[in-house]
């Protein structure tokens, strides 16, 4: 194993639960290594889906086994759509008629979608076995793989079954993005962008400067985005690990962000870009409930706009989205928490919000 392959690396902090997020370049050959200087042993299963496999399962496969794993790949289809019980469930058979006991690990080598049922399964799996992320989405790499969320969906609702699970190790290999589709780079590009907004006002001029560079994917560009958006993640999932607070900034553009993407029935819009739609909404609700200057707005809607992602509201019935908004399982007491800016770089959580603004917004 190379170290000159690392880049980066951010702790998060979480105690006797902490661990290492390493970002590099070709550093997705390191995974078994560095699971073995963690004390892993033995069997182990990578958990991939069928796009993913051909382009890199050889790679974690090989690096298992040179570190003296037993490496047994187990493919699912590729989609959300089998982010659910039965291919969890699919994924438990496997295991148990396999013995896997409860030191085997698991690697969730994808995106998201891999990163959230192999951190569901490996949470309750015996209890609990530990897990590895090897995520190759910008959306993972900057979002998924950290904090500890997992879960599959319920045909009632997204992400309704899961667990709070940290990983052992995140493994991040910048160059797994050359394969990337540009739309998904993209959609991952949003939740980039949300940490400047939430977190770091320096960050988003940051992005604002070097625009060109991450839209080229330069490596070191992109790794230094990449490590900045995990610190934020790892503060921010360091003070609030359940969501009981400060957690919730998190969700900006969310709120909004859902509801088009369920008045589209999932299929009008990535998560990231209903996402971008819905920051740009809270940014001019902000700014229309006199909560922060025009500028904000007109920032985060040229950034994201400047980065390729939809930033105006589909034409849906605002009362509509009233309706979605109000379902959305974030909402307390009967009123939706909106996460509004008061400036580039720091959000306020709050009920306080007129919904005949909101209205006025949404047309
Ligand atoms: N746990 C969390 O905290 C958290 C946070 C945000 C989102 N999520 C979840 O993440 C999921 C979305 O994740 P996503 O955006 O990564 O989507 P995804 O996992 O569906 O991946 C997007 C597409 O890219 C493909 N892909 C992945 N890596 C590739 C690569 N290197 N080269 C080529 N193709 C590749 C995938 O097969 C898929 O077709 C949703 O289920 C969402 O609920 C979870």
């Amino acid at each position: 194993m190379t170290t000159s392959m690392i880049l980066e690396k951010v702790r998060v902090e979480l105690g006797e639960r902490s661990y290492d997020i390493e970002i590099g370049t070709g550093n997705i050959v390191t995974v078994g290594a560095r699971m073995k200087a963690l004390g892993l042993k033995g069997r182990a299963g990578i958990v991939t889906n069928d796009t993913v496999a051909p382009l890199y399962a050889r790679a974690v496969t090989d690096s298992l086994t040179d570190a003296g794993f037993e490496p047994v790949l187990l493919v699912i289809p590729d989609g959300e759509e089998y982010k659910t019980l039965p291919w969890a469930s699919h994924l438990f058979d496997r295991l148990l008629a396999m013995r896997f006991d409860r030191n085997c690990p698991l690697v969730a080598l994808g995106g998201g979608v891999i990163g959230d049922i192999t951190g569901f399964v490996a949470a309750t799996y015996m209890r609990g076995i530990p897990f590895v992320q090897v995520p190759t989405t910008l959306l993972s790499q900057v979002d998924s793989s950290v904090g500890g969320k997992t879960g599959v969906n319920h045909p009632l609702g997204k992400n309704m079954l899961g667990a709070f699970y940290q990983p052992e190790f995140v493994c991040t290999d910048v160059a797994t993005l050359g394969t990337l589709p540009e739309a998904e780079y993209l959609s991952g590009m949003a939740e980039v962008v949300k940490y400047g907004v939430i977190y770091d006002g320096e960050f988003f001029k940051w992005l604002e400067d070097n625009r060109t560079a991450i839209l080229k994917k330069e490596p070191d560009a992109v790794a230094r985005m990449i490590k900045r958006s995990c610190e934020i993640k790892a503060l921010v999932v360091g003070q609030d690990e359940r969501e009981s607070g400060l957690r919730a900034i998190l969700n900006y553009g969310h709120t909004v962000g859902h509801a088009v993407e369920s008045l589209t029935n999932y299929t009008g819009y990535r998560h990231g870009e209903a996402v971008s739609i819905g920051m740009v909404v809270a940014a001019r609700l902000a700014h229309k409930s006199g909560l922060c200057g025009r500028e904000v707005e007109a920032r985060v809607e040229a950034l994201l706009a400047g980065l390729g992602l939809p930033v105006k509201m589909p034409a849906l019935p605002p009362a509509g989205v009233l309706a979605a908004i109000a379902i959305d399982k974030k909402s307390e007491g009967g009123k939706v928490k909106f996460v509004l800016p008061t400036k580039i770089g720091e959000v306020v959580i709050t009920k306080e919000w007129d919904e005949s603004v909101l209205l006025e917004v949404l047309k």
